[in-house]
């Protein structure tokens, strides 16, 4: 409203509104290796697509004269109002694309409302972005570590730093197979990128001056830290890598890679997170049915539906098509949200019509980052929710709860 009744004097807007040409736009913007990392998914990438193509399948089908004068957006989750169905989902080394990366993240969703989750892979500590949003909704997102009191030191900062919930991403135990990143010998994390809440970390730094003790007090430092060399264990084969390995670093680097994610976990392990936060746990990465219920039997609180933007398991399947079933078997009994492949207005209102409480959005708000800063994401917030509002409104539904199956022409 606020966009046609003000007129866009003249002005181009900040960021494209179209998807592809924001895409496109900050392709031109940034490394030729931060786009490859950010568009990138594993494998040939057909799950990438296959996450686009799923929306594409559904159609909506508007209903007419049922009075949209008055609408409202607002969702509940987790007992508390939100202006709009979206969330950003956590996204790591933002400092690719934009040197305020996180904190500028932060501020423009605080600015409108929408919750944050910050990433374990960010490149600002969590409590800085915290600050930054003041009251507004921040979640934190960890990577299971195979240290278990590291995995209490970000839970405690986390809780310590107002974070509402904790989500646990279950789906990147390991890196998936990301071809445009090992054709380009490319890893961030090998530049010391995306490391920000393990330097930040009293616990991690104890670790590190174990292990690099022999090598006397040196803490680690962001050059310590340049060679992850277990990392590229999971990259069989490739020269280069094996090079990297033989530096001097290579306990320190060693210490923070035995810890970083844990492929050993199990679902019993939820139990120790449940006996160190009242906080909601959520877990990312479901895909199956029998997963989704399994999280309310080991008593999570809320799923989030997704496959990590395709980056993981090529070849899978995508979010949208697994929601209808995921959705049945949870019953409303706990929240679920839903990730990879949202890119306007209309593909929230689908993923809420089948069955979601909520969406995520993921590579979209990177690209505006990269585009316009803090300034970017925060027009790209405005344009989804007044996306989605148009949507809701011109298909006929004056609240989310009136999008169900029923708006859906094959649901
Ligand atoms: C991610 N994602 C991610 N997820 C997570 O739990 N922790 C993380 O640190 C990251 N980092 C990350 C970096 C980049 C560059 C991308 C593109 C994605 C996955 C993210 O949370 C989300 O699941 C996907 O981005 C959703 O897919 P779309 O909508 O971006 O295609």
């Amino acid at each position: 409203k606020e966009i046609y009744l003000n007129g866009f004097n003249g002005q181009q807007p900040i960021i494209p509104i179209s998807n592809k040409a924001l895409e496109q736009a900050a392709q031109k913007r940034i490394s030729k290796k931060a786009f490859a990392y950010i568009a990138g998914g594993a494998g040939v990438e057909s799950t990438v697509k296959r996450n686009i193509e799923a929306f594409e399948r559904h159609a909506i089908l508007p209903r007419m004269l049922r009075n949209v004068g008055e609408r409202s957006t607002t969702i509940s989750l987790f007992g508390k109002q939100r202006a709009s169905p979206f969330l950003l989902s956590p996204v790591g080394v933002l400092e690719m694309v934009n040197a305020e990366a996180d904190l500028a993240v932060a501020r423009a969703a605080a600015s409108v409302g929408v919750p944050y989750i910050f990433s374990n892979q960010a490149s600002f500590p969590m409590e800085s972005c915290a600050a930054e949003m003041k009251h507004a909704a921040h979640w934190f997102q960890l990577y299971w570590s195979k240290s278990k009191d590291l995995v209490a030191s970000f839970v405690q900062r986390a809780e310590k730093c107002g974070c509402e919930a904790i989500v646990v991403t279950l789906d990147t135990t390991m890196l998936g197979w990301r071809t445009r990143d090992l054709e380009l010998a490319y890893l961030p994390f090998l530049e010391g990128k995306g490391i920000a809440q393990y330097t930040s970390d009293p616990v991690f730094q104890q670790l590190m001056d174990e292990t690099t003790a022999a090598n006397t007090k040196r803490r680690i430092t962001v050059q310590t830290l340049k060679g992850l060399i277990q990392l590229v264990n999971n990259y069989p084969g490739t020269g280069f890598f094996k090079k990297l390995k033989s530096g001097r670093p290579l306990k320190a680097v060693q210490t923070f890679t035995s810890s970083y994610t844990n492929p050993y976990t199990t679902w019993e392990d939820l139990q120790f997170l449940k006996t160190l936060t009242k906080l909601p746990i959520i877990l990312k990465g479901i895909q199956h049915p029998d997963d989704a219920q399994k999280a309310i039997d080991y008593g999570m609180d809320g799923i989030i539906v997704s496959n990590h933007g395709g980056r993981q398991v090529d070849g899978s399947v995508s979010t949208l098509e697994m929601l209808p079933a995921i959705a049945k078997v949870v019953q409303k009994r706990i929240p679920v949200l839903l990730d990879s492949g949202i890119r306007g207005g209309a593909d929230a209102f689908k993923a809420l019509a089948l069955g979601a409480d909520a969406v995520c959005l993921g590579r979209p708000y990177v690209y505006a980052l990269a585009l316009a800063g803090e300034e970017g994401v925060r027009q790209l917030l405005l344009n989804y929710r007044a996306d989605f509002e148009l949507t809701m409104a011109l298909s006929g539904c004056k609240s989310v709860a009136e999008i169900n199956a029923d708006t859906l022409l094959n649901a």
